[in-house]
């Protein structure tokens, strides 16, 4: 399903990293490809025509990724990536906000990318940063949430969809009980926007941040979202052309409205170009058809695990395409070295998520992230080169 439309398949390849990045489909390169050879200009500067394509170009991806998310289109800032929108949100937003004793609520189960931004923050301002207890599946309730709120609490920041764990956290109901409790919400989509509907303004989230490449878009490319009232609040990190209205020599400065105010410098147009390319793919397909077939690969993949006695899952439950586990007595990175050697790509080790393992006593996993493109017969091919245990330690090194 899809394969052909995806150049990296006509190799012999069994892709399973797709948390890590994702294959690119010929439309995306095409876009990007056209961009580079046939209007090659740069945006918002230029007063001839392939400059006012690029910008109608380049408009038109921030009116794409508007509608993905349900956003207004000034509420859609592009950068290179969710780790590039995280810090933006935690140093040009919250560290113009916080007091001394205020407490951050994150996971342990998050990313690097949601967690070294914040306490960098605590360390400055003297903050708490506070865990949310994840349950017995290591997943998060409301009600845990709620047990870890106080009236210090300023903001929660929590992924979406978790990278390891692959839990899919009800955003909307922590949106809901947050506010109510004048407390801010940062979500963290890089694992979930590319799988699932995102619908900012139902969710209610103040703060969204995604990456091009995990949805079939390119490298360098990623959104940061922003609830307009808070965008223009938001302090820009980086200045320069393209974000200012005028300065002078009396050292006064006059910043364009938002979005362009967050967007200093030439941007990254072919990564925009190809992001909506990557999108108006993906809305073809239809997001729900995405998440509900990745969804039944997932339950075969571990309906197989389960039945192969030297493998532990640590996720079983996880509502994602994630699945970590352990093969008994066998470190990650040797049974990935050992699927590379049958072209099959899977990722191994911490995977940034470097707390998690004070709740799991888990130091190190294999992690198969699926997509849409992925197929049982992958899975097949995978959990048979899994069943044999000797077999692996054999061929490992
Ligand atoms: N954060 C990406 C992953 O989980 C790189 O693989």
């Amino acid at each position: 399903m899809y394969r052909e439309d995806f150049p990296m398949f006509k190799q012999d390849y069994i892709y399973l990293d797709n948390g890590a990045t994702t294959f690119k489909p010929q439309i995306v390169i095409d876009a990007i490809t056209d961009y580079y050879c046939n209007y090659s200009a740069n945006a918002h500067r230029g007063d001839y025509s392939i400059s006012y394509k690029v910008d109608l170009e380049y408009e038109g991806a921030r009116k794409k990724v508007a509608e993905f998310i349900n956003a207004d289109i000034n509420e859609v800032v592009f950068n290179s990536g969710s780790t590039e929108g995280l810090n933006t949100i935690v140093s040009g937003f919250f560290d113009n906000l916080v007091d001394p004793g205020d407490e951050i609520i994150i996971s342990k189960s998050e990313h690097a990318s949601n967690v070294l931004p914040w306490f960098r923050l605590a360390n400055k301002h003297n903050l708490k940063i506070v865990y949310v207890p994840l349950d017995a599946n290591l997943h998060i309730t409301l009600e845990g949430i709620k047990s870890v709120i106080t009236s210090n609490t300023k903001v929660i920041a929590l992924a979406e969809t978790t990278n390891v764990v692959g839990d899919i956290r009800p955003i909307k109901a922590i949106c809901e009980y947050a506010h109510k409790n004048n407390i801010f919400v940062v979500v963290d989509g890089a694992q979930s926007t590319p799988h699932k509907e995102t619908d900012v303004k139902d969710s209610d989230v103040d703060f969204l941040v995604f990456s091009g490449h995990k949805m079939c878009g390119p490298t360098g490319i990623g959104v940061l979202y922003g609830k307009k009232e808070l965008l223009e609040e938001l302090d820009p990190l980086i200045l320069g052309g393209g974000m200012n209205e005028s300065f002078d020599s009396e050292k006064e400065i006059y910043l364009k409205d938002i979005p362009q105010r967050l967007e200093a410098g030439t941007p990254n147009i072919a990564g925009a170009i190809g992001l909506g390319a990557a999108i108006d793919y993906l809305q073809n397909i239809g997001m729900d058809n995405i998440s509900i077939y990745e969804q039944k690969l997932k339950n075969y993949l571990v309906s197989k695990l389960l039945e192969i006695e030297h493998i532990k899952i640590i996720n079983e439950e996880a509502g994602s395409g994630i699945v970590a586990f352990n093969i008994e007595g066998i470190f990650s990175q040797d049974v990935a070295y050992y699927l590379n050697k049958y072209n099959v790509c899977v990722r191994a080790g911490n995977h940034c998520a470097k707390i998690l393992k004070s709740v799991t006593g888990v130091k190190n996993t294999v992690r198969v992230s699926l997509y849409f493109y992925n197929t049982y017969e992958e899975i097949d091919s995978l959990i048979e080169l899994l069943m044999d245990k000797e077999k692996i330690l054999k061929e490992m090194i």
